[in-house]
């Protein structure tokens, strides 16, 4: 099963960007510690980074026939983009959303995410290891589907 990881922007600064919130390792690092968690459950994974609310679209739009599901990070499109909703809803595939921060406890505009009501999960506050929990969500579903 071929699973598509999205980070939205500013991830690609991780490790840089706000240790004391986001961690001191790199997007390189989140995506090996993704791929080994996905090797561990016998998914395949596929690592996609943008800073730009269309080519999350698209990607969004062109995991339809090659993926089963999607776990994603849209970061600051979370609380803004409708039109990242209307993607997951229009592909329909299974997503899991995540985040390393905990943005029920952060500021107010935060709190709302555009995506949760589209995604099976979202899980949150729980650094790197929230994408392995998204990929075990994501894999008991697609077992069960
Ligand atoms: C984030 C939380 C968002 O509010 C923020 O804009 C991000 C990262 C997280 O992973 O905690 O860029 O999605």
């Amino acid at each position: 099963m071929r699973v598509l990881v999205i980070n939205g922007p500013n991830l690609n600064l991780l490790g840089l960007r706000e240790p004391a919130i986001y961690g001191r390792q790199s997007y390189a690092d989140l995506v090996q510690f993704v791929h080994q968690s996905a090797q561990q459950l016998g998914l395949t994974v596929d690592c996609f980074q943008s800073n730009h609310e269309g080519a999350i679209i698209d990607a969004i739009q062109a995991a339809r026939n090659t993926f089963a599901g999607i776990v994603i990070n849209a970061a600051a499109y979370t609380h803004t983009s409708i039109a990242i909703h209307d993607a997951l809803l229009a592909v329909a595939l299974p997503a899991v959303e995540v985040h390393l921060s905990d943005i029920s406890k952060r500021e107010e505009y935060r709190r709302f995410s555009y995506l949760s009501s589209v995604c099976l999960q979202c899980i949150c506050g729980k650094g790197f290891e929230g994408y392995a929990e998204a990929l075990q969500v994501l894999h008991k579903h697609l077992l069960k589907n």
